[in-house]
């Protein structure tokens, strides 16, 4: 299908690599075949899911005159650092409002925002759940009474425009199959602000991809997941109404948060260090270790039967490993 696409800045290495995990799917596949789509090799510090959201994301904010982004997450946030190396690269300066105690050390995302230059103010969990259009709206006030004009960026790049970077990654994907002989899969993602699995649904749908998206939620629950991404679809029309909304159906595979978003237990850290060794792929404790573990689990309980390619979308999220470090037992 021809979409309008608006412009995006090519700051994503794509298309990534569709590989084929063949220690993984003996191990663990059922007779699946299990492949991972590496995008977690979109860059170096510009990696992960979240690159091809800014792609467009910052060229909305070039367009409509913003010099400066302001966007949120936690501590650890791979959306804020990906933001930071964007700015950075297209000459936007970035502010990211970070949820936590800033650490007497800089490590993992947190030290390469600041190696990037971005403006970082740290706020306690509570006033940041509480007050963060708030503090949004304080910063852009701040920015305009000095004469810049600031976009405020959603947690994750999760809104109509951001999802424009899965709906064009399913293009991909269709060459990615046709080269890989795969008629038919079930596409599974972590999700934490949905627009990866708002813009993978989309996509999947406007392309006619031959595939089944599945968010492994990493926080929140499924019913959560199913009305955040229907928002993050509905912005989309809402900005481009002349793309056809096509039938939008999210499905969630909840259960696999653990105790909680960025805390992960023993059987993730040792999953990771498993899949090192196996297959020299790393995953991370707070996004891509839980999915890919609720995929396994799924797997095991035969969610996927009948269906011969599992395609696990490899999100990033590398330098979250770091500040874990004391998890892993050697
Ligand atoms: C490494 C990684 N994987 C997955 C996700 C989830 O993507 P989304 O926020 O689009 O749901 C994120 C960000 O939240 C992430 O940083």
């Amino acid at each position: 299908m021809t979409l309008a696409y608006p412009r995006r800045n090519e700051l994503a290495r794509t298309p990534t690599p569709l590989q084929y995990l063949e220690r993984a799917s003996q191990n663990w596949g059922r007779g699946h075949r299990l492949w991972v789509k590496r995008d977690d090799l979109t860059g170096c510090t510009l990696s992960g899911n979240k690159v091809r959201k800014l792609e467009f994301i910052t060229a909305y904010a070039q367009d409509n005159g913003y010099d400066t982004l302001i966007t949120c997450g936690g501590l650890q946030s791979n959306h804020c650092r990906a933001t930071a190396f964007a700015g950075a690269r297209l000459g936007l300066q970035v502010h990211l409002l970070l949820r936590g105690e800033r650490p007497a050390d800089a490590d993992g995302n947190l030290l390469l925002d600041e190696i990037a230059g971005a403006t970082v103010s740290c706020y306690p969990p509570r006033r940041f759940f509480s007050e963060i259009d708030q503090l949004f709206n304080h910063w852009q006030q701040h920015y305009a009474e000095r004469g810049r004009q600031a976009l405020a960026i959603p947690t994750g790049g999760s809104d109509g425009i951001g999802v424009w970077g899965y709906i064009r990654a399913c293009e991909e994907l269709q060459d990615d199959f046709s080269a890989a002989g795969i008629e038919q899969a079930h596409l599974v993602t972590a999700t934490g602000s949905g627009g990866t699995q708002a813009g993978l649904t989309l996509g999947v749908a406007l392309h006619k991809l031959p595939a089944t998206v599945w968010g492994v939620n990493v926080c929140d629950d499924e019913q959560y997941f199913l009305d955040k991404t229907a928002a993050d679809a509905a912005d989309w029309h809402a900005r481009y109404p002349r793309a056809t909304m096509p039938d939008f159906k999210p499905r969630v595979l909840d259960g696999y948060v653990g105790d909680g978003y960025g805390i992960a237990g023993d059987h993730i850290f040792e999953l990771i260090a498993e899949l090192g060794r196996l297959e020299g792929l790393v995953l991370d404790p707070v996004y891509t270790g839980k999915a890919f573990a609720g995929m396994l689990a799924e797997i095991q309980q035969g969610r996927f039967s009948g269906c011969r390619d599992i395609v696990f979308l490899h999100t990033g999220g590398i330098f979250g490993v770091f500040p874990q470090r004391n998890h892993f037992n050697w």
